[in-house]
């Protein structure tokens, strides 16, 4: 089931999200939280902090495992996906940071870091909520638009898009990998709940995609119409393409 929550703000999603986020960790303290990077999540993690440092949430034995990770790129280069969870959560809250699991960057065979990050779900016990954002082009993770889809956790190639796009926060474009490691559409599926951020008009299309409720390659989000608990938390842009019809069903 799809349940969609358009919000006010920004405040709003953060804030709804982070409840989300606690009851689970309420109702499992070893709770295995699936996380993502971008700027979607990022006032989440805020709110999260808040929480813990109000006394709220209690991290000290929760789990989580990542979505992604540059290929190759160290862990302390800043702008690794490792060094981003631990400056806008993991640094701020107590959790234990060798529970926490991000690809590694790094890894001398990419292959077997794959499969062996598929086990590391497997024997956590398997992804209490996955954390994602969205691509403008409908992409999950790293799962780009293709003519075929990756289940499991993988090396993939970035699109030139996705290069461009994220060359921003590099010093130049030649400096963005060209690789990225990252779970795949059966690893996100498999997680118990799914929360999907979405925020301004650059998502509104795929977003539309998704809430159609059809499947293609051509939109990687598509692929969480197969899920049975999933709540996207948008704003008012985010849904500007899609009728008002199927807002009111979903929501
Ligand atoms: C991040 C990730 C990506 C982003 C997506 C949206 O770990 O896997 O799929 O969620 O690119 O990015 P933002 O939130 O920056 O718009």
């Amino acid at each position: 089931m799809m349940r969609l929550i358009v919000c006010d703000n920004q405040q709003e999603i953060a804030s709804l999200g982070a409840d989300m986020i606690a009851e689970v960790v309420k109702a499992n303290p070893k709770a295995v939280l699936g996380l993502a990077t971008g700027s979607s999540p990022v006032p989440m993690y805020g709110e999260l902090v808040r929480r813990y440092r109000a006394g709220e949430l209690d991290f000290s034995t929760v789990r989580s495992v990542n979505l992604d990770e540059y290929y190759p790129l160290a862990p302390d280069n800043d702008q690794s996906y490792r060094y981003f969870m631990n400056h806008q959560l993991f640094d701020h809250i107590n959790i234990d940071k060798s529970n926490t699991n991000v690809p590694d960057g790094l890894a001398s065979d990419p292959v077997a870091a794959c499969a062996a990050y598929e086990e590391l779900i497997r024997n956590l016990g398997g992804i209490d909520i996955q954390v994602l954002g969205i691509g403008g082009n409908g992409h999950i993770g790293f799962n780009e638009p293709a003519d075929a889809l990756d289940p499991l956790t993988h090396l993939t190639d970035l699109t030139e898009d996705t290069i461009r796009a994220n060359s921003r926060f590099f010093e130049s474009e030649a400096d963005v990998p060209r690789h990225a490691l990252t779970m795949g559409i059966g690893s996100i599926l498999s997680a118990r709940r799914i929360m999907l951020i979405a925020t301004g008009e650059a998502k509104a299309k795929a977003i539309a995609t998704v809430l159609s409720g059809k499947l293609t390659t051509a939109s990687p989000a598509s692929m969480l119409n197969l899920h049975g608990d999933v709540t996207i938390l948008c704003d008012r842009a985010a849904v500007s393409l899609c009728d008002e019809a199927t807002i009111a069903a979903l929501s």
